[in-house]
């Protein structure tokens, strides 16, 4: 049986208090789709007053740091996320790998501390250009995903419910260039088998988000591909004109 699927926004470094009514729009018009589980994923500074602003809406943050508290100059813990009002979190955007340097075992921690703190967490995962065109995107995305997968205390308690992946491409966030319907099926099919091998059955069970230049034109399409259990959303979760249809698209796919 398919999976709920889950349609999240990532506002990236964007957002004010001028935004709010924007949150509380895509809040209130994802009410019409229950079927649909929705989340915005804004900077760590507005999640208290998107909460305000939306209350009962999944509000989540970008980045989580894998300690609980102490000399970390800048960072923000997984409590101070759930302080704030956040009931997520995204871990190891490509946008972080690369500029923050973090590494697969950075993003596992990062996760596990997440999900001990019961956030539920969104962990990405994807390849660049040059990989793919290689043709080595499946076995390098399988061996990042093995290597950022949460492990202990953590994992067993909040696998696979409060868990979820994002397979996003680099080379198609933020540039129109969307992955083709085979090779996201491709992807994703790899990826369950690694998410079975890692958990058993309960892999089955964690959804596997597609991310990369999602829009209202596109989403129907990924959706109807076979393991996309959702979508992670940058640029288009940015307006309700844009979001809300993405959301309404993942309600009514097969
Ligand atoms: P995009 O970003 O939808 O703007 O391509 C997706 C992401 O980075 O999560």
């Amino acid at each position: 049986m398919a999976l709920k699927k889950l349609v999240a926004g990532n506002w990236k470094m964007n957002g004010l208090s001028s935004d709010l009514a924007e949150i509380r729009a895509i809040a209130e018009a994802s009410e019409a789709y229950r079927q649909v589980d929705v989340a915005l994923c804004v900077p760590a500074i507005l999640i208290e007053r998107a909460g305000r602003a939306a209350p009962g809406f999944a509000i989540g943050g970008q980045d989580v740091h894998e300690a609980e508290t102490g000399a970390h100059t800048g960072c923000v813990s997984a409590q101070m996320l759930l302080d704030a009002g956040a009931v997520l979190t995204i871990v190891g955007h490509s946008e972080r790998r690369e500029a923050q340097h973090e590494t697969d075992a950075d993003v596992r921690r990062k996760a596990e501390a997440a999900l001990v703190a019961d956030l539920d967490v969104i962990l990405c995962i994807g390849e660049s250009l040059d990989i793919r065109e290689a043709g080595a995107a499946v076995a390098t995305v399988q061996a990042q995903l093995d290597a950022s997968l949460p492990h202990g205390e953590g994992a067993s308690a909040g696998v696979p419910a409060s868990f979820a992946i994002a397979y996003e491409p680099i080379w198609a966030i933020g540039t129109g260039k969307v992955a083709s319907p085979s090779d996201i099926g491709e992807m994703h099919a790899a990826l369950r088998k690694r998410l079975v091998a890692a958990y058993g059955d309960a892999g089955n069970e964690v959804r596997i988000l597609y991310g990369g230049s999602v829009n209202p034109s596109n989403a129907a399409e990924i959706f109807a591909v076979d393991d996309v259990d959702g979508a992670l959303v940058g640029g288009a979760s940015l307006t309700a004109e844009k979001f809300v249809p993405i959301v309404a698209a993942a309600a009514s796919a097969p």
